[in-house]
């Protein structure tokens, strides 16, 4: 491997970390048209008969998944966005190996006491991730929909409502493009889940929210709290989350409002860089932008425990309500 570098172009990446034995994330199309994210070159190299299914490319309408090329139901763009490729690989690792059940079991209830959910309501976990929170509500009686961005995370889930016999759906879907009008108690967006994309982006997914919503509906979002972040900013840290070494470099961008991250994360002989940007909100930040999107009578909250929203309180709840009329 001596001379070999890492090329530019995708598919340069991906033939090197083929060839070094390394997972990459690169966005892909293929001569039959097949337009997907590969985390394993592999599978880009693999006989054509081994290739995939799929449906033949199309340009989406705006009533569907957005613009641009679908895969799978979902529309990606041909140039791999940080969130498109962060979260599959060694990360669902880190996010299993985060939080236990027991945890879980307790953020639920803190969801279900902010909305007041009852018993049947109609909610959507959106982004679900491992549905870690989805199955927590759905144990509860509410008629939960888990989404997800991450293909791997969405099958993983569904496999385990069908193993525990648990009543929930798990759907593959962007959080900015969501199949629901009108029909929904409350959506749910948890753990730092949201600030993914720019100013427009960020924006979409409220208004997004907002029309899955019946009128009178709650949109809940739990966030890091930018008064809180800042003083105590540091440009990096180095620990093991569920057995994956994770070192991560950071920044801050004042210009923009986000946090820069560099991960590497290795386990074994399997090592992962990825990079994210996040925009984090202060109290002000996120009511402007939830009354942009339409919401009011918007209330902001503090961990732990729940409480009035301050600088000290380093995580940050918004529960915003689609106006009735
Ligand atoms: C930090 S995880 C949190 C997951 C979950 N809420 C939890 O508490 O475990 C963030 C999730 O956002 C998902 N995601 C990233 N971009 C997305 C998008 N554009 N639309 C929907 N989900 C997305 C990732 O796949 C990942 O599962």
């Amino acid at each position: 491997m001596g001379k070999l570098t890492r090329q530019q172009d995708a598919f340069g990446r991906c033939l090197y970390d083929h060839l070094a034995g390394n997972t990459c994330g690169a966005a892909i199309e293929r001569d039959d048209g097949f337009v997907d994210l590969l985390y394993n070159p592999a599978g880009y190299f693999s006989e054509h008969k081994a290739w995939p299914p799929h449906r033949p490319s199309t340009r989406t309408s705006s009533g569907g998944c957005g613009t641009g090329l679908r895969a799978g139901g979902v529309t990606m763009s041909k140039h791999a966005k940080w969130y498109e490729t962060f979260f599959d690989g060694l990360y669902a690792k880190v996010l299993a190996g985060q939080f236990d059940e027991s945890q879980s079991l307790e953020e639920a209830r803190t969801i279900r006491k902010l909305l007041k959910l009852r018993k049947g309501q109609r909610l959507l976990d959106c982004p679900c991730g491992l549905g870690r929170i989805t199955f927590e509500l759905a144990k509860m009686n509410v008629d939960v929909t888990g989404a997800d961005l991450t293909g791997p995370y969405v099958r993983r889930a569904r496999r385990r409502a069908k193993a525990e016999n648990v009543n929930v759906r798990f759907i593959r879907c962007d959080m900015r493009e969501l199949p629901f009008d009108s029909e929904l108690d409350a959506v749910v967006n948890w753990c730092t889940s949201f600030g993914y994309f720019d100013d427009a982006g960020n924006l979409a997914a409220a208004r997004a929210a907002f029309a899955a919503l019946k009128p009178g509906g709650k949109f809940l979002i739990e966030v890091t709290n930018k008064s809180a972040l800042l003083p105590r900013f540091t440009p990096g840290s180095d620990g093991v989350v569920g057995g994956v070494r994770v070192v991560s470099r950071r920044r801050w961008d004042a210009r923009t409002s986000r946090v820069h991250d560099s991960w590497t994360m290795s386990k074994g002989g399997r090592t992962e860089r990825r990079h994210l940007r996040i925009r984090v909100f202060n109290g002000a930040e996120m009511r402007k932008l939830l009354r942009a999107a339409g919401f009011r009578d918007i209330r902001l909250f503090g961990r732990w425990p729940i409480g009035r929203l301050t600088r000290h309180s380093r995580r940050m709840i918004a529960v915003a309500r689609r106006p009735r009329k």
